[in-house]
């Protein structure tokens, strides 16, 4: 499938969103023939800049980070006749009729009507008035041809996330707005809901039945960098659990959708969040915990606490790690803890989920015989690690019963050998194709805030704190050990 002649607008085209991931997903699509033979790439902002000083921009991401590394010069030679810059205010009603222009004189040369993508990757005070904008100017008319493409945060509270949608669907059918996370364009996300709904093998036991626990980890050895503005203001709860964490954890307790529809996928994660079971301030205290990085060492050099970190508070309070133990209270997952946690600056870089199965009724061998007895696991490895394994015990060879866990495993690497796309990649062309799947729906963005505001309004009363309370490279502050030690279980992480 081809998408239609398309054009893409795209606002903080200079930033570093566009040179990272944008530029080099869309040369990848171009690589491998996904692109329409009429597309054009139109990137904006405020320094001024021709179309070559552009395009030198966008060559210097994508040799730094593509997948498929340093372009071939023939190639680039194609793809960067498709890109242009124009200098803008995103204010000015002025920069709008240019863009007018340019669309008409696109479609005056294509001989066609092309889809036009107005992708924001500007810090999120810029939406409204570039929304009205793109309204005054008459930009979106066309409900089948205009998309507007939203990147994260989506709000910083459930209060301004309504009033974000609210100014979006005065302007936009909900079949045009696409609010990204991109963690639902890894591939070893999209395969959760393969995984779970082509195999009838794991329908019977994917319930409270079967599953004692389920944890979700996502956790960075990357500090906060040079996002320390943003940052501050926001905190790994918002950062990272009130969207891709808790899209993991409705991809592993939805129900089957009917059918792999937008709106039907979509139907059944908003299930999942409104099932959650609310926290009382109480229950913040018992089942929240947070914590913020100090210094420490990573792989041999010195790194910096998070209150020394560069357009940061000096006195911040802001967490770096957070982890939660929610409950999904319907039929399925009737008393079955998901314990999620993120974190920055921790020993490692890796997201998994750990579904962790109920122990044997009886056990009919001696203690001796196993030397690490485990209950059955099954671990999904989004990144680096991009795996499945299911943990069993099994008898080692030798004269005596002695029992031990092994691995089944389904790794990427050694089943496939064509490289996984981008998330960006994905994403970027089921926006030229109009599929919405996995893109957040205005209903789910607003169900997780709602479902995390107590957490952060507890947290946000409670003024004195005794952090940094983990350092770095640790697993996370004490406290996350005993959130889930409480309950007899640990943190499972990767090798
Ligand atoms: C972003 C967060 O959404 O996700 C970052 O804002 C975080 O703080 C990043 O580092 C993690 O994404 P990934 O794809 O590297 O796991």
């Amino acid at each position: 499938i081809k998408s239609q002649p398309t054009i893409f607008i795209i606002f903080g085209g200079t930033g570093d969103l566009n040179q990272r991931k944008l530029a080099p997903a869309l040369y990848n699509l171009f690589l491998e023939g996904w692109l329409p033979e009429q597309f054009s790439i139109i990137g904006t902002g405020r320094t001024p800049l021709s179309d070559e000083q552009f395009a030198e921009k966008l060559l210097d991401g994508i040799n730094q980070f593509s997948r498929s590394g340093k372009v071939q010069q023939e190639k680039w030679d194609e793809f960067s006749k498709h890109i242009f810059y124009q200098v803008s205010d995103a204010k000015d009603a002025s920069t709008y009729q240019e863009f007018g222009k340019r669309i008409e004189n696109h479609n005056a040369e294509w001989n066609t009507k092309a889809n036009v993508i107005y992708y924001l990757a500007v810090s999120p005070n810029f939406f409204p008035i570039i929304a009205e904008n793109i309204k005054k100017s008459k930009l979106a008319d066309d409900p089948e041809k205009s998309r507007i493409v939203i990147e994260k945060p989506f709000g910083h509270d459930l209060e301004s996330s309504k009033e974000l949608n609210k100014l979006l669907a005065s302007i936009f059918d909900e079949h045009q707005i696409y609010r990204i996370d991109h963690y639902l364009g890894k591939e070893t996300v999209q395969n959760i809901m393969a995984f779970r709904f082509a195999n009838s093998i794991l329908e019977p036991i994917w319930n409270r039945n079967y599953i004692e626990h389920v944890q979700i980890s996502v956790t960075e050895q990357l500090g906060v960098g040079d996002r320390g503005d943003y940052y501050d203001g926001a905190g790994a709860m918002r950062d990272m659990i009130q969207n891709h964490l808790l899209q993991l954890l409705c991809l592993v307790a939805m129900e089957s959708p009917v059918s792999f529809n937008a709106d039907e996928v979509r139907d059944r994660k908003v299930d999942v969040l409104k099932a959650m079971r609310r926290f009382s301030p109480d229950d913040v205290r018992f089942s929240a915990v947070r914590g913020q990085y100090s210094k420490g060492w990573i792989e041999g050099k010195e790194v910096p606490g998070y209150r020394e970190e560069s357009k940061v508070n000096p006195d911040s309070n802001t967490e770096t790690f957070a982890a939660v133990k929610f409950f999904v209270d319907n039929w399925r997952w009737h008393g079955v803890p998901f314990y999620v946690r993120t974190g920055k600056r921790m020993h490692q870089s890796s997201s998994i989920i750990t579904i962790q199965f109920k122990d044997v009724p009886h056990m009919i061998f001696p203690t001796e015989a196993s030397e690490s007895w485990q209950q059955n696991r099954l671990i999904i490895s989004i990144q680096p690690e991009m795996s499945i394994r299911l943990q069993v015990q099994a008898k080692r060879p030798g004269l005596d019963m002695v029992l031990n866990t092994v691995d089944m495993v389904f790794d990427y690497k050694g089943t496939y050998t064509n490289q996984a796309p981008e998330a960006y990649e994905t994403l970027l062309l089921d926006t030229m194709l109009g599929d919405q799947t996995l893109f957040m729906r205005g209903d789910q963005v607003e169900a997780a805030w709602d479902l995390i505001m107590p957490i952060l309004s507890t947290w946000e009363a409670k003024k004195s704190l005794s952090f940094p309370n983990y350092s770095a490279d640790s697993w996370g502050p004490e406290v996350a050990e005993a959130l889930i030690a409480r309950d007899g279980f640990h943190w499972f992480s990767l090798p």
